[in-house]
């Protein structure tokens, strides 16, 4: 039995949780950045890095008040600790260490990907490892094979764009505004997906490695053609990304022996369409779909805190010093091949 506060500060949403081993959420308390951002059409990383300073301190006291908590009730503090953008990142977990030491906890840095890679065992307790995760982000997509805490084999990467990337840009072409991602699965249900050709880059190509790069062009492309409504692009973008992550995500299944269940986790998996895709693919592989509920999809602490709960339960679990660094980039498998075009994601 154990109380983790988790923070998260890596992007845009200012967010802390208590989480408890049971797989309670105590309080969780997150403050979108949204409107600061949206003049701009995209997260600005030094207004976003000003935001979370301010925030971060009166939000982690309003979670704790929640709880009915103080800092005393806590067992160990848990930050992302990378990949982000760096002043985000820094803020967070500068205040994890100043709680730590202040409290005399330990502290957890955790990596913001191990946050999503694990946040589905959180809201199901069935889940057991391995399992075959795909995690789509605004900054990563990515196939693992989830083998344990801390243990994790990238089977795919992206070359080019994160698919939420993809989804945001799509969004900017069509004038849809910030966050894109919500607003072109709103204006594609109002869509034909069939309408507008465009490419499925990589399908059917033998590592299940995924690109949205060309995608994104042939988008633009049918704006500027002028002849389609912008609902009939939104619904046959959607459409072809999903038909390249099921094909690369079957592609994925042939090499993920063992896999428990297909889970898909990150922004992206609250997309209705998108797991409803995923959902007929893992049945025709007899497999168990498993999804965190919308809430724990996109950016949020409770995952932060859970990560922070499965680090302990780890017999061989230290804290992390006082010292530990932001990273920028951190990959959850550092052993991994590097692939070709993908040298600029983390
Ligand atoms: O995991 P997340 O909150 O932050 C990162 O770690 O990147 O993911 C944010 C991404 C954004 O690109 C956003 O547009 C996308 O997830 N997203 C969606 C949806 N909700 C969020 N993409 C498609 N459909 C959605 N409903
Ligand atoms: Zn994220």
């Amino acid at each position: 039995m154990g109380i983790v506060l988790g923070i998260e500060s890596s992007c845009d949403e200012t967010a802390a949780a208590l989480v408890d081993s049971d797989r309670r959420i105590l309080a969780q308390r997150i403050a979108s950045q949204d409107d600061a951002h949206r003049p701009y059409g995209g997260v600005v990383p030094e207004i976003a890095a000003r935001a979370h300073a301010e925030r971060l301190g009166p939000l982690i006291a309003a979670t704790l008040g929640d709880a009915g908590m103080g800092l005393g009730d806590v067992d160990a503090i848990a930050a992302t600790a990378g990949p982000g953008l760096i002043g985000g990142v820094m803020v967070g977990l500068v205040t994890a260490k100043a709680l730590a030491m202040a409290g005399d906890k330990p502290l957890i840095a955790i990596n913001h990907l191990e946050g999503h890679a694990l946040s589905p065992r959180l809201a199901d307790a069935a889940l057991q490892f391995p399992y075959l995760l795909l995690l789509v982000s605004g900054g990563h997509c990515q196939l693992l094979m989830v083998e344990g805490v801390g243990r994790y084999r990238r089977l795919a990467t992206t070359i080019d764009d994160a698919l939420g990337e993809a989804f945001d840009k799509t969004a900017k072409i069509l004038g849809l505004g910030f966050p894109g991602g919500p607003a072109v699965e709103r204006l594609a249900r109002e869509g034909d997906a069939g309408k507008v050709p465009l490419p499925r880059p990589l399908l059917g190509s033998a590592e299940p490695h995924f690109s949205f790069a060309g995608l994104k062009s042939a988008v633009l492309r049918a704006r500027d053609a002028g002849t389609y409504q912008a609902a009939d692009i939104a619904a046959s973008f959607q459409q072809a990304a999903i038909d390249c992550i099921i094909d690369r995500t079957r592609r994925a299944l042939a090499a993920a022996e063992g896999a428990t269940a297909l889970v898909v986790a990150g922004g992206v998996a609250a997309n209705q369409s998108v797991r409803a895709a995923l959902v007929d693919l893992a049945a025709q592989h007899g497999l168990p779909f498993v999804a965190p509920p919308l809430p724990l999809c996109t950016d949020n602490a409770a995952m932060i805190a859970w990560a922070g709960v499965e680090r302990m339960a780890d017999p061989a679990f230290a804290a992390d010093p006082l010292d530990f660094a932001a990273r920028p980039r951190w990959p959850l498998d550092p052993d991994a091949a590097p692939v070709r075009g993908a040298g600029v994601k983390a």
